[in-house]
Order: C-alpha cells, then sequence, then structure tokens
C-alpha cells in the first residue's frame, strides 16, 4: 500500500510517496525561503499563489523520480489544517482532484498528527507514548493512545518555543528563519554567559511559558546598547546571549519532560517513550538534553531525524496510510480548518 502525501500548510511546499512498509519512496520539499526573506517571515498570500505554481510539477517529480504512477497510489493524503488557509486549500484540492479522477480514497490530514505519529514512521514504536510537540506554533505535552487518541498534559501559556527562538534570532540581527540560525550562533557561545529565566520551573502543571524569556533578551541586548536600530551587535555578544537563551529553553523542556514522564508512568505503568516532534526538535542541543531525561528516567528518546522533525509531506503520507489501515477516510467535502485541535479528531480503537 501506498500513499500520496501533500503539505502545504506553511511556507514549504511538500509532496511524499510513503509504503505501508515504512519506505519513503520520495520526499520532496520545496521551501519559499528566499520569497519570504525579504519581508522577514512568511507572507500568506505569497505562499498560497507560490504553493499553487509549485505543486502540480513536484507531484509529477515525485512520481517520476520513485518510478510510481497514480495506478500505484492506495489513497492521496494532505494536511487539512491547522496552517495558513490559502495554503491548505491548495493542497486540500489539489489531492481531491486526484482522488476524484482517479477513484481513491481522500484523507485529509492534521498537520500536527503528521508530527505526532512520524516517531512511528521512522522507528516503528508502539503506542502509547509521551509526546512533546515543539514547533513554530505549538508547544505542547501529549499522551499518544492512537491514531486520533490524544490527550493534552500541558501547553505553553504564550508563545511556542519555535515562535521565541525566532523572535530571539530577530533581536540579535540573526537572519531568518531563526531557529536555525540562533542554534547555530549558540555553538559559538557561553551557555553561562547570562542568567536568564526559566519559566515554570519545577512547577506541578505540565505548562510551558516564553515570553519572560523572549523579554528577557530583549532587555538584555538593549542593555548592551545595541541591536538592529543602533547597528550590528558583537558577535561574541550574539553567540553568547544565543548559547545562554538554548540553555535556558533546554532547562525549561528537561525539566517539564522529566516531570511528564513521571505522570506518564504512573497513568500507564510504562516509563516511556519519550517522543520529540516539531520543527524545533530538529535542534541538536535540545535533543542531546531531552536523551539526558529520558535517560535518567530509565526510557529512551525517539527523535526524528531534522529533515522528518521540520515540515514535510512523507508525515502526512504516513498519518494518512494509518488512518487509511483504520478506515478512517474522509468525504469529497471535508472543508480545510485554519484552527483544528489535535484533541477533535475521529478516532482509531485505543491501544
Ligand atoms: O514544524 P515546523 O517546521 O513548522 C510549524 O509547523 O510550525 O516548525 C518551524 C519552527 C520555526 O519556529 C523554526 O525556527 C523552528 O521550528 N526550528 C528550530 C530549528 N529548526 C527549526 N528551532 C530551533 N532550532 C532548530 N535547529
Ligand atoms: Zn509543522
Amino acid at each position: 500500500m501506498i500513499l500520496l502525501g501533500i503539505e502545504t500548510s506553511c511556507d514549504e511546499t511538500a509532496v511524499a510517496l510513503v509504503e505501508e512498509s515504512r519506505a519513503i519512496r520520495a520526499n520532496l520539499v520545496l521551501s519559499q525561503l528566499a520569497e519570504h526573506r525579504p519581508y522577514g517571515g512568511v507572507v500568506p498570500e505569497i505562499a498560497a499563489r507560490s504553493h499553487l505554481e509549485q505543486l502540480d510539477g513536484l507531484v509529477a517529480r515525485a512520481l517520476e523520480e520513485s518510478g510510481l504512477g497514480f495506478d500505484d497510489l492506495a489513497g492521496v493524503a494532505a494536511t487539512a489544517g491547522p496552517g495558513l488557509i490559502g495554503g491548505v486549500f491548495v493542497g486540500v484540492m489539489t489531492a481531491k482532484a486526484i482522488a476524484a479522477v482517479r477513484g481513491l480514497p481522500f484523507l485529509a490530514v492534521n498537520h500536527l498528527e503528521g508530527h505526532a505519529l512520524t516517531a512511528r514512521l521512522t522507528d516503528g514504536i508502539d503506542f502509547p507514548y509521551l509526546l512533546l510537540l515543539v514547533s513554530g506554533g505549538h508547544c505542547q505535552l501529549l499522551t499518544v493512545e492512537g491514531v486520533g487518541r490524544y490527550r493534552r498534559l500541558g501547553t505553553t501559556r504564550d508563545d511556542a518555543l519555535g515562535e521565541a527562538f525566532d523572535k530571539v534570532a530577530k533581536l540579535l540581527g540573526l537572519p531568518y528563519p531563526g531557529g536555525p540560525a540562533l542554534e547555530a550562533a549558540a555553538r559559538g557561545g557561553d551557555g553561562a554567559a547570562h542568567a536568564l529565566p526559566r519559566p515554570m520551573l519545577g512547577r506541578p502543571e505540565l505548562d510551558f511559558s516564553f515570553s519572560g524569556l523572549k523579554t528577557a533578551v530583549r532587555h538584555l541586548v538593549a542593555g548592551l546598547g545595541a541591536g538592529s536600530r543602533d547597528g550590528p551587535i558583537d558577535p561574541q555578544h550574539v553567540a553568547d546571549i544565543a548559547a545562554s537563551f538554548q540553555a535556558a529553553a533546554a532547562d525549561v523542556l528537561a525539566d517539564r519532560c522529566a516531570r511528564a514522564l513521571e505522570s506518564f508512568a504512573a497513568e500507564t505503568g510504562r516509563p516511556g517513550p519519550l517522543v520529540v516532534a516539531g520543527g524545533v526538535a530538529a535542534n541538536r542541543a535540545l535533543r542531546a538534553r531531552l536523551g539526558e531525561v529520558a535517560e535518567a528516567a530509565g526510557t529512551a528518546l525517539v527523535a526524528p531525524p531534522p529533515a522528518l522533525c521540520t515540515d514535510n509531506a512523507a508525515m502526512i503520507a504516513w498519518a494518512g496510510l494509518e488512518r487509511l489501515r483504520l478506515g478512517l477516510t474522509d468525504s469529497l467535502d471535508f472543508a480545510p480548518r485554519p484552527r483544528w485541535p489535535l484533541e477533535s479528531l475521529p478516532k482509531g480503537a485505543a491501544a
């Protein structure tokens, strides 16, 4: 069984072909970075137009490069939300058109479920597991009990962690997109150079908060008498602040995950595993730290390769496959959703 997956919810146009055996036959990602860079962020209209221009060609390329044809497909999956709605429409309409013409099942995949199930594609793990979902729009801890079965243990009260990385990078004058640039800058810095706050550390609830940390960096940068308006900051300062921010973020994630693993074990009788997903999960320093947390709790960290942490269509094809196997297909009048919480998905049977 092979599924075609389409992802267009943000600034990546992506197409993939994935087999039930977990083999990834094609995984193409066209980044629109260059188109959005002059604006310092994603411009929804530019994104939607670019998806529209690129998507058909990318589908054809994926089939051609993998030596497959439409006749080999068992279904077509597309991200149907949450995300920038113009782009989501482009992906969903394309998938529906292929499904209608070829008489194939259509699967409306929730983007967050794509991230959440990636570890089953890459590592073949079983339910249940504890999931830390950290991306540009989300920072949540969830118990994953089955396809569509998510129980939220905690979430951010303000910024998502990826958003905090992006904003801090901007304050430091680092290029867009901020997350990877900040990680690179931090490599040359001292994480103990600045004592930054660690919001929520030690608190019993499993929530996050990052706006105080971001504000502290803003004050720090202002205190240096430098910043985007006053000219560039000295590169060593940039490296030290980046490393200090990353160290604070790592401490917060480690504390929250250690506590969440305790609740997970108490509830399920299993120590883990701890799975990390979403764009921020590509960060090597954070992955290393979470690996230590898992080890201390007697379990393993499962972290997909970085290219499958950031947005891609292999995760969408895989989530579609998981749904198709359970008979959870969608009708062609499924309407794309700009907001679509994980807790509201159609559910498979409990594991
Ligand atoms: O999952 P994703 O690709 O898109 C969303 O669904 O949001 O996540 C994008 C976010 C951005 O905020 C980006 O800066 C962050 O993930 N990110 C990183 C790294 N790579 C991507 N943050 C920290 N370190 C990285 N290496
Ligand atoms: Zn994402």
